[in-house]
């Protein structure tokens, strides 16, 4: 296994839906190994194929409830959402991070509850109902496959602050990347 360079904000990678996977084959479980281990030296609550440069449909998870751990990988999914509150947004519990964005963090709205579908490295479908940061970091995840991040989905307030450290920080251009362990960044 190896830890991955994980690709910043501007990388044309992550700014393009990726696309499914059709081989269940060696090099995918070599991927999502990979991937997993990329995600825990970040350290981070999941990661997407694209982030590591890799333009398919795949994003691992690992968030842990109290005494609950919920991980795995979720191959080609789908996702269904429940309809958002109108509530204004709270800029504690609702703060997102992203490992392609590193050490920034915005407020953003997400459904309360998602039914995800997808399907295990075996190949096996599965489906699991979440709610709460469970289904945020679903949502946020999926939304890397088709190409979007979450600093794309903030409200204008905090889409102008996101893009202001983004270009402070010199993203937002190809070529950026980050290795987990080596440089001392930290995201969720
Ligand atoms: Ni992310």
């Amino acid at each position: 296994m190896a830890v991955l360079p994980i690709r910043i904000y501007g990388d044309p990678v992550l700014h393009s839906p990726a696309t499914a996977v059709t081989d269940f084959d060696n090099d995918l479980h070599e991927l999502v190994a990979n991937m997993i281990e990329t995600m825990h030296e970040a350290p981070g609550v999941g990661l997407a194929a694209p982030q590591v440069g890799v333009p398919l449909r795949v994003f691992v998870y690992d968030w842990t409830d109290g005494n609950t751990q919920h991980s795995g990988v979720a191959i080609n999914p789908r996702l269904w959402l429940s309809p958002q509150s109108v509530e204004p947004l709270d800029e504690d519990a609702e703060s997102e991070g992203c490992l392609s964005v590193p050490g920034e963090r915005f407020p953003l709205r997400r459904a309360e509850h998602v039914l995800l579908h997808a399907f295990e490295l075996s190949g096996q479908p599965f489906q699991i109902e979440a709610s709460g940061w469970l289904a945020r970091i679903f949502q946020h995840e999926f939304d890397h496959l088709n190409g979007v991040l979450y600093v794309d989905r903030l409200d204008l307030e905090n889409n102008k602050a996101s893009k202001k450290a983004i270009r402070k920080n010199g993203w937002g251009v190809p070529g950026y990347s980050w290795m987990p362990g080596e440089d001392n960044l930290e995201a969720v």
